[in-house]
């Protein structure tokens, strides 16, 4: 990248990090039962909620006891599960009409990523009436008061039950793109590790590696905080610690419990400090292929690393020292390398390919000027690269 266009992307990254500590972060208030989201809903005297998932959920019969437990209490819960893995504008607005119908006072985001982010936005447009979705593509698009909206993830996972982002897909341009906006925070998460124990395991593994990646991209990135590198910290460990023991024990409450956690810490530090050109690449993907999105994350994340070279080495040894990976003696570049070692070999021990085998030669310019759109100037990356030197990241991925 040309010396003005990285000072250009510096001061702009500058610019948001001096501002950090004026901008309305918050994290959800955590309940923990069926019950605290009924009595949440009567304390706000909601009688009537719309309840986003998608077909696979609903058929494993997951949404049963929180439907049951509202309907013992007389709240009425509207079911809409026709969302997509990279959802759609088209599922926000058959929602948005499902909510209207039936005179909805709130909402519930239960599922993956694609769920909760589908919900988030069908919450926009109604506090947003007049825009639509694509009108607020990028940030700070959305105001004024979302109905109550309560995350139940399922996957651990996206964050996205902490996080201000929704990411969203045009079903006709291909275009995969965010929403970061900071009314999309939801104002409760319910975290049951119960939800997840049917998790399949290439789910599980791609998902833990798509926090782990929102870890790493928000640790190394330039504009952290004390409160982000420890919640990053603290989900890589969690990760690296549990991730494999869900993967070969689905019904380890603890090893899911301590991923949901991983998750929901990796998004706190992701949504204040950024993801990196691992997340602008992965939803090029998405957005063209449908490439799930952790699958992406996880594949792409080792390749990402290594292309930062020394940028990122002071980073990555402090997260390897932090994971007892290495010793603090070991060089910045030895550690880097270790660490982005284990990460191969995670990514082995859990069946995960090295190449994404969808990725077309042709294509390839067109999507590193999506992922560097989308890169450049926002997220505050070890290294600034423009669309051609993403381009050598998408060979090395191509198969
Ligand atoms: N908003 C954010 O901050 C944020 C962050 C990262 C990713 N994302 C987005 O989230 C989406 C990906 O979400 P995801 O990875 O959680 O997957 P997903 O929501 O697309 O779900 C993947 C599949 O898992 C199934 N599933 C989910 N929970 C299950 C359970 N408990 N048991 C059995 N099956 C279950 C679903 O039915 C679906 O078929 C992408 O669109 C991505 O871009 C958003
Ligand atoms: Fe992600």
């Amino acid at each position: 990248m040309n010396f003005f266009k990285k000072c250009y992307c510096r001061l702009f990254q500058t610019m948001f990090r001096m501002m950090l500590p004026f901008m309305p972060y918050r994290e959800p208030k955590i309940l923990n039962t069926n019950e605290d989201v009924a009595k949440l809903f009567q304390d706000n005297g909601v009688e009537r909620v719309l309840l986003v998932t998608d077909e696979g959920i609903s058929k494993l019969g997951l949404t049963k006891k929180l439907e049951q437990e509202l309907k013992k209490n007389q709240i009425k819960c509207e079911v809409y599960d026709k969302t997509v893995p990279n959802p759609t504008i088209d599922n926000i607005e058959e929602a948005l009409e499902q909510y209207k119908k039936n005179d909805c006072q709130a909402i519930i985001a239960f599922g993956g990523g694609s769920s909760m982010d589908c919900a988030k936005v069908v919450g926009a447009r109604v506090a947003n009436p007049k825009k639509s979705v694509e009108q607020m593509k990028g940030l700070l698009k959305v105001h004024g008061k979302m109905p109550l909206l309560v995350a139940v993830p399922t996957t651990a996972g996206t964050g996205s039950e902490t996080t201000l982002a929704a990411v969203i897909t045009n079903a006709e341009t291909k275009d995969k793109y965010a929403i970061n906006s900071f009314p999309l925070i939801p104002r409760y998460a319910l975290l049951d590790e119960n939800l997840t124990l049917k998790l399949p395991l290439h789910i599980t593994s791609t998902t833990g590696m798509d926090a782990l990646t929102h870890a790493v991209e928000a640790y190394i990135g330039r504009s952290t905080t004390r409160k982000t590198r420890r919640c990053a910290l603290e989900a890589s460990k969690l990760i690296f610690d549990n991730l494999e023991v869900a993967c070969k024990d689905g019904q380890n409450k603890v090893a899911r419990k301590n991923m949901l956690r991983a998750a929901y810490l990796a998004g706190v530090a992701f949504t204040e400090s950024y993801v990196g050109y691992v997340h602008a690449i992965a939803h090029s993907l998405g957005g063209e292929y449908r490439v799930p999105h952790g699958l992406a994350n996880a594949v792409i994340l080792p390749y990402v690393l290594e292309s930062y070279g020394k940028s990122a080495e002071k980073k990555l040894k402090k997260m390897a020292v932090f994971l007892g990976f290495v010793d603090k003696n070991v060089s910045a570049s030895e550690a880097a390398k270790i660490f982005i070692e284990r990460i191969k070999q995670m990514n082995k021990n859990l069946e995960i390919p090295n190449k994404i085998a969808e990725i077309k030669e042709e294509d390839i310019p067109r999507l590193a000027k999506h992922a560097a759109k989308e890169g450049n100037p926002l997220y505050p990356v070890p290294k600034e690269m423009n669309a051609k030197e993403l381009e050598t990241i998408y060979k090395q991925i191509m198969k």
